[in-house]
């Protein structure tokens, strides 16, 4: 008999599929994570676990599963997964790439869209009673229209972001582990170091995921070589960025602004300095939250665990490197 665990409220139509597969205990709560001690214990007997970005699944919690096939990652990245400690426990693992990729993408392009035009802010002004008449630079920004976009990580949401930009006459920079030619010729990107990009974008837009490679990259030394002028977007994961060093470089005046999607501890604690700049706009981890996308990150869920228990490998297995 097989036995899933869902760590997380998902709707009846996908706990009925997973139903046909075996017997299913769900954490029925939609924003509240599964405790811990309370996944350790739930996973005991499991076959399969469907989870989010907020289990950490570890040598630990792999210990304490001894029958468990999969484990299907509700997101594209998967730096809660270790996937070294997943293979020694003969345990596959998948995500969800594709389905949420122009979704993303378009997140993101809200965020640059908000910050280069202060739309956040704009509106915060009204409600705060402050708007009393047009002035020639009443919060006046910054065109994205002709400038130049260097985007960190050229991945498919990297690609999906540049696609947009077309009707911008942007210049598109872009850095990633290796060249994509390919991309360059259909986006008319073009590949820079990891440094040119930094310092001559109007906007720096990260999209890569955390790897020991990428984690911190955005620190004290890239910001001071970023324009003054220039806005920083992340919409890849929190730990590429020393937040310390962002504050400063805010508060020096070293980058006009930035606009996240993730931090480095999620969520954000309130009284985080962040939280308090008027140059900074920052979303939950949204990129992928629109209801289609979300069903569909599900739904390829479902289907990698449909894979694996009828004895086939995941179709979206993730390996380590
Ligand atoms: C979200 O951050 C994801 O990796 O899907």
């Amino acid at each position: 008999m097989e036995k899933i665990l869902v760590t997380r409220r998902i709707p009846q139509k996908f706990v009925e599929r997973l139903e046909a597969l075996g017997e299913v205990e769900m954490w029925d709560h939609e924003l509240t994570p599964m405790p811990r001690d309370k996944f350790l214990d739930a996973v005991k007997d499991k076959t399969a676990a469907l989870v989010t970005l907020s289990e950490k699944i570890d040598d630990e919690l792999l210990k304490a599963a001894p029958n468990l096939k999969i484990v299907a990652n509700l997101a594209v990245g998967y730096d809660n997964i270790d996937l070294d400690v997943a293979k020694y426990h003969d345990v596959e693992v998948s995500n969800t790439p594709h389905v949420l990729t122009e979704t993303t993408a378009e997140l993101g392009f809200s965020l640059m869209l908000a910050i280069s035009r202060r739309i956040v802010e704009g509106e915060k002004y009204i409600k705060d009673g402050n708007w009393e008449s047009w002035g020639p630079y009443l919060l006046a920004g910054k065109d994205i229209y002709h400038s130049k976009v260097g985007i960190f990580g050229m991945g498919e949401i990297g690609k999906a972001f540049a696609r947009r930009l077309k009707g911008f006459n942007a210049d598109i920079l872009y850095h990633n582990r290796s060249q994509d030619t390919k991309a360059e010729h259909e986006l008319g990107a073009f590949y820079t170091s990891f440094d040119t990009l930094i310092k001559k974008s109007d906007f720096v837009v990260s999209t890569a995921p955390s790897t020991p490679e990428t984690r911190n990259i955005f620190n004290k030394e890239v910001f001071k070589k970023m324009r003054n002028d220039a806005f920083f977007i992340n919409i890849g994961r929190g730990d590429l960025v020393v937040e310390e060093d962002l504050i400063e470089a805010l508060e020096e005046g070293e980058i006009a602004g930035c606009a996240l999607d993730v931090v480095r501890d999620e969520p954000i604690r309130l009284d985080h300095p962040l939280l308090k700049m008027p140059n900074v706009i920052i979303t939950p981890h949204i990129g992928s939250a629109s209801v289609l996308t979300r069903d569909q990150m599900i739904q390829t869920c479902v289907l990698n665990i449909e894979d694996v228990l009828n004895g086939d490998a995941p179709r979206n297995k993730v390996e380590a490197r």
